[in-house]
């Protein structure tokens, strides 16, 4: 299948919402119960973008979103500033057809293009297909935290995996 990566643009909230929404009704991987509207995902946009974060889209040949992902601050403090988690989502009909991956790649680009250090994904542990893409680029599982989160009338674990993208040093 052909498909690009590219930034995000307004056109493309429709598509991010259309993904997001159907990740909140039918999956664990995000552990919010309510769905969103476009005005949502477009202050999330800005948001992001004012941040100086990056929101990338997988587009196909009709330019439709079929995949999005981003980062931000992992955790609020200073400490953590050279730290930051992701996020990546593809569209339902197009899952394993390498979107995850390629998206996966450029995030992992752009993160060391803004002088990141680490990059953290926190994945729901039965969330198989998110633990798999993570491991085979790299990622390392550094923790489990049993039922600290629920959907669905059941617990549910946190898994963190991270990747070290540079050497750099501590002094800045
Ligand atoms: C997780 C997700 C992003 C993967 O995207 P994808 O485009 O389907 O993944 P890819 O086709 O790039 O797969 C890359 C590798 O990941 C692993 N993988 C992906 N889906 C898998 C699955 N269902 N089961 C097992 N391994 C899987 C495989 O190792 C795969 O390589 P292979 O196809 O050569 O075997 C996608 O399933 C998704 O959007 N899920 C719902 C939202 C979500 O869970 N997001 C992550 C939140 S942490």
């Amino acid at each position: 299948m052909m498909f690009s990566i590219r930034d995000a643009q307004v056109s493309d909230i429709p598509g991010i919402t259309q993904i997001y929404n159907d990740a909140v009704l039918n999956t664990t991987a995000i552990w919010n119960d309510s769905i969103v509207d476009d005005s949502n995902r477009i202050k999330w946009l800005d948001e992001r973008l004012k941040a100086g974060f990056p929101v990338i889209v997988a587009g196909d040949n009709q330019e439709s979103v079929i995949g999005y992902g981003s980062f931000g601050d992992w955790r609020a403090w200073d400490g953590y500033r050279h730290t930051v988690e992701h996020s990546v989502y593809v569209r339902s009909d197009q899952r394993r057809k390498g979107v995850g991956k390629a998206l996966m790649l450029a995030l992992l680009d752009r993160a060391r293009a803004c002088g990141k250090h680490v990059m953290v994904a926190g994945v729901t542990s039965e969330n198989t297909a998110s633990i798999r893409l993570h491991e085979d680029l790299g990622f390392k599982v550094v923790g489990n935290l049993p039922e600290v989160g629920t959907k669905f009338g059941r617990w549910l674990d946190l898994m963190f995996l991270q990747f070290t993208l540079n050497k750099k040093d501590a002094t800045r």
